[in-house]
């Protein structure tokens, strides 16, 4: 399997209570290489677009509110299989579904407010990144 890229946030939620370094440890640990690293206020402009696919579900209002309500940070991993690699560390999107080990089951608060994003493809990892980082942020 090729060395892939794919894009992750951490959320409001672990940035409030001092959990970025935990968070970053896991992905370490997982063997995926952290090659881009930002923290930003999202704007709801960002948070919009970046949700844009769930534009028209029930929790999109809240989702927005929440990834707006505090820091984020905005990172680039590389590793073999990455998209999927961080996916499986991440965990189930309810961190009640989700495996011990896992970033959700140890830090998620509850579904809404679950630590981290990873992409979910290749295609849309490539989107992702593009929409907060440009090339010479990344050093892999
Ligand atoms: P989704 O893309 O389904 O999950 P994942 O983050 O695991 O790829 O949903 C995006 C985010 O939307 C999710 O991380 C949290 C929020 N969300 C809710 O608040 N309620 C829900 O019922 C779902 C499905 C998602």
């Amino acid at each position: 399997m090729a060395i892939q890229r794919t894009f992750s946030i951490i959320k409001p939620d672990a940035t409030e209570r001092n959990l970025t370094g935990a968070v970053n440890a896991v992905i370490e640990k997982a063997g995926l290489r952290i090659i881009g690293q930002r923290r930003i206020q999202m704007t709801r402009a960002q948070a919009e677009r970046f949700y844009g696919v769930h534009k028209e579900r029930p929790f999109f209002g809240e989702l927005v509110d929440f990834m707006t309500s505090g820091p984020v940070v905005v990172q680039v991993l590389e590793g073999e299989n990455a998209v999927k690699a961080y996916r499986d560390v991440m965990g189930a999107t309810n961190p009640a579904d989700a495996e011990e080990g896992t970033i959700r089951k140890l830090y998620a608060k509850s579904i809404g407010e679950n630590s981290v994003h990873g992409s979910d493809s290749e295609e849309n990892a490539a989107i992702e990144i593009r929409q907060f980082f440009s090339e010479a942020d990344i050093a892999g």
